[in-house]
């Protein structure tokens, strides 16, 4: 009896200290991204949110344009991947950290978006980085700039 209460000790021990449940408890917030199954700088965004910690769930759908509007998405700050995290919308290439700053000032906005696909963001990394804006959005449009991001 007593050697195996050692045994359960010791591995309770090994398994705290283990890299797996290190990374399950750094696990963010769970993100949805819609997107289309064609889109590489999509999955290169999916990409850089996980490597920031968020939980990625992205699906892949035929018409993404019916998801901008669902999600009221303005058509001027309109991009490639639309998706949600804890009831905001977030529209294209944004930084992680700004996610991470919308989570945890939580504004009385709808979402942020970077419009367009700037060279430079995530998920479209280039040789000719270039000036880009983070737009914070409400039902009415653009509300506000909520970051810039200098190359
Ligand atoms: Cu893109
Ligand atoms: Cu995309």
């Amino acid at each position: 009896m007593i050697k195996r209460r050692e045994f359960l000790t010791l591995l309770t021990v090994a398994l705290a200290g283990s890299p797996l449940i290190a990374c399950a408890e750094k696990a963010g917030p769970a993100v949805q991204v819609y997107k289309s199954a064609t889109c590489g700088c999509c999955s290169k965004w999916v990409e850089h949110l996980r490597a920031a910690g968020f939980t990625v769930e992205a699906t892949n759908v035929a018409d993404i344009n019916l998801y901008k509007q669902k999600h009221g998405v303005p058509p001027q700050l309109a991009s490639c991947h639309t998706a949600l995290v804890d009831g905001y919308v977030i529209e294209g290439h944004v930084p992680a950290d700004d996610v991470i700053k919308l989570l945890r000032e939580r504004p009385e906005i709808m979402g942020i978006a970077v419009p367009g696909m700037p060279m430079g963001s995530p998920g479209m990394e280039s040789p000719n980085p270039q000036y880009f804006e983070t737009i914070a959005f409400n039902s009415a449009g653009p509300a506000a700039v909520f970051a810039v991001h200098k190359p």
